[in-house]
């Protein structure tokens, strides 16, 4: 137990990170630049703000905390974005990396959790993807996070940097409690969107592609609880902390759903219609991801309970209408 310092903390996935962290024991530190997370979602330790681009910020920070152990969240995260601007995605997600690993090197904090993505497998014709499987990004953003993935290991051999690294698929849903939950300005990804739909809030979802080689034609992921993924993430801690040596887990349940099949589950856990429209495809997307999830569950020990789609639709529309963070 100590200080864990959370790159990414006030964003969706971190901030949900520091609660668990906390109920776990552990003092979360949050490290931010503010960019696309939130200061009101920092609420389960201390905060400071800072860019990972900045390296002495980040050695002020590691001397002032003395951290155990580093999970790092903070990336630019949006595929589409990524195709178009990939010279801000190496920039920021590699190089800034790259300045964390040598920082948390520097300062002696050898236990490094690492997020990474379904996104480094790329396109691989319906095959259930485990942690052997060949990485292939087809977009910027699943090659910058696997770049990084081979500094953790060339940082192994160098100085003993012990990591886990968690390939997460599709992350849905969000914290029962209302404490935090998903916000993106702008918003990307298909559940909120679809939410928003909804509400009124924004114009119909338009589906991207319906000419994907799947039984209805439209995009097929593995969607995960952000609860059920965070609590990996301790037990990859404690991993770490019981010397098990570096690992890498894919995070995902092994079902995949259509984007259709996930507008008929919020149609039928939210009661309301999903207006929606059927628009071209999207760069970068590929046509099916889901997880060989088994490593997880019986190496860690790690059981996604919260991971039903209807559940992570239910948690995210109670978010939705209840919960937000001031702009
Ligand atoms: N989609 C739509 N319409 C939208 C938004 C999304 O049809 O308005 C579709 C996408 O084409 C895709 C699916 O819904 O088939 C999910 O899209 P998201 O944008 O919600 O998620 P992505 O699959 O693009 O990306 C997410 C994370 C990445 C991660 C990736 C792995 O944002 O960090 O999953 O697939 F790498």
């Amino acid at each position: 137990m100590g200080n864990v310092l959370v790159t990414g903390g006030a964003g969706y996935i971190g901030s949900h990170a520091c609660k668990a962290l906390k109920a776990a024991g552990h003092m979360p530190v949050t490290f931010d630049n503010l960019e696309t997370g939130w200061q009101d979602a920092v609420k389960f330790g201390p905060f400071e703000q800072g860019t990972l681009l900045d390296r002495a910020r980040l050695d002020e920070v590691f001397a002032k905390y003395q951290p155990v152990a580093v999970m790092h969240f903070a990336a630019l995260s949006q595929v589409g974005e990524s195709m178009s601007m990939p010279g801000l995605y190496w920039r920021n997600n590699v190089m800034g990396s790259l300045n964390l690993v040598e920082a948390a090197v520097a300062a002696g904090c050898l236990d490094f959790v690492f997020s990474s993505t379904c996104a480094t497998y790329g396109d691989q014709d319906n095959v259930v993807l485990d942690e052997n499987s060949a990485q292939h990004p087809i977009n910027a953003y699943g090659a910058s996070k696997r770049a990084i993935e081979d500094i953790l290991r060339d940082f192994e051999a160098s100085d003993g940097l012990r990591h886990v690294i968690f390939r997460y698929f599709n992350v849905a849903g969000a914290d029962p409690d209302g404490e935090v939950g998903e916000f993106h300005q702008p918003e990307t990804h298909l559940v909120p969107l679809m939410l928003d739909a909804i509400e009124g809030k924004r114009d119909a979802l338009t589906i991207f592609g319906t000419d994907y080689d799947t039984p209805d034609g439209t995009c097929i992921r593995d969607y995960v609880h952000v609860c059920d993924l965070v609590d990996a993430h301790i037990l990859g801690l404690k991993w770490l902390a019981d010397g098990k040596g570096s690992r890498v887990f894919n995070l995902g349940t092994g079902h995949g759903f259509s984007v259709r099949e996930v507008i008929d589950h919020s149609r039928a856990v939210t009661n309301r219609a999903v207006p929606f429209k059927e628009g071209a495809r999207r760069a970068g997307d590929c046509t099916k991801l889901v997880s060989g999830s088994a490593r997880a569950e019986t190496e860690l020990g790690w059981s996604p309970h919260r991971s039903t789609l209807k559940q992570m639709i239910a948690d995210a529309w109670k978010w939705h209408q209840t919960g937000h963070y001031d702009q």
